[in-house]
């Protein structure tokens, strides 16, 4: 497993995202995963499967300590009574005394990020995470809450795959010195049967889910694909083994033109793309 590091997170660079598993398939996917040799886990207040993440935990075997949690609290919590509830609650189901990286799900435009950023340092001086960090926020988020927060924001959590342009996010976190976690790494499912990916995928006898994984790793992102397929769950992992040249890179960032943006919610911000 490579890592990247932020701020004094170090954080393993193939998470299992698990939006949308519930109950046993879950359990099964996240206890497979670790197994297999992942060992970071993306859930959410949200997905409705903190417990499942924490069952899944403890029936691989795996020591808690060698495992990086993810969980986020979303736009509706973000007042501090709230969050402070929904972190404890969280906290609860995944039977876990802290997570590893709390974030912010989503901004709300209702609430001042000087409240909700102040909510969320409060959750690390309280020993309920080791680091925080944002989701789905612009540059012009970023910076606001880079102006207001007393903690390192360790990463900005967002859509980024190649078929999308997320270069102005991406020179703000680093900017910033923060890791960018990459949701629908493989484009909910959209990168196989993509012509470049499968084509360079072949030159490499890798799969063009596997392709798009490892645009994003040299990119230097953190993909947490999802997946409750044993198949998949391995194929994801694989992606450590082969480089892509400066020419297959440059091959896929063309994609970014077609502009597909997979998660659109309408709380969503407007993506500040070129
Ligand atoms: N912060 C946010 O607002 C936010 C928003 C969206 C997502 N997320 C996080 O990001 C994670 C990933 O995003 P996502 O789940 O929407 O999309 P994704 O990981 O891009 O795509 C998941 C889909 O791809 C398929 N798949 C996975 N591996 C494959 C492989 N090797 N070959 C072929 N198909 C494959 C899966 O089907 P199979 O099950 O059949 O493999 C599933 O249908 C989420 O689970 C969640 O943790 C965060």
């Amino acid at each position: 497993m490579q890592f990247v590091e932020a701020h004094g997170a170090r954080i393993p660079q193939i998470g299992l995202g698990t939006m949308t598993l519930k109950e046993d398939v879950c359990v099964q996917a996240v206890k497979t995963a670790l197994q297999v040799g992942y060992r970071h886990l993306d859930t959410a207040e949200f997905y409705g499967n903190e417990v499942e993440n924490g069952a899944g935990l403890r029936a691989s075997g795996v020591k808690r300590e060698d495992v990086f949690i993810c969980t986020k609290v979303r736009q509706g919590d973000l007042m501090p009574d709230n969050f402070a509830r929904v972190i404890d609650q969280s906290l609860v189901k995944l039977q876990l005394p802290y997570v590893d990286l709390l974030l912010i799900h989503w901004n709300n435009k209702d609430i001042p990020l000087k409240t909700s950023v102040g909510a969320l340092c409060k959750a690390k001086k309280d020993g309920k995470t080791k680091h925080v960090g944002v989701a789905n926020f612009t540059t012009a988020m970023l910076e606001e809450a880079w102006g207001v927060t007393s903690e390192p924001l360790v990463c900005n959590q967002i859509e980024v795959h190649p078929f999308i342009n997320q270069d102005k996010v991406l020179a703000a976190c680093k900017k910033r010195g923060m890791a960018v976690v990459a949701y629908v790494p493989i484009a909910r499912g959209k990168a196989p049967g993509a012509e470049a990916l499968e084509r360079i995928g072949k030159a490499h006898g890798k799969s063009a889910a596997q392709v798009s994984l490892r645009y994003l790793v040299q990119l230097g992102c953190v993909p947490i694909p999802r997946t409750a397929t044993p198949a998949h769950l391995k194929e994801n992992l694989d992606v450590f083994d082969f480089k892509l040249s400066d020419a297959e890179m440059a091959d896929l960032k063309k994609l970014n033109a077609t502009n597909m943006r997979v998660v659109n919610p309408p709380h969503a911000p407007v993506w500040d793309t070129p």
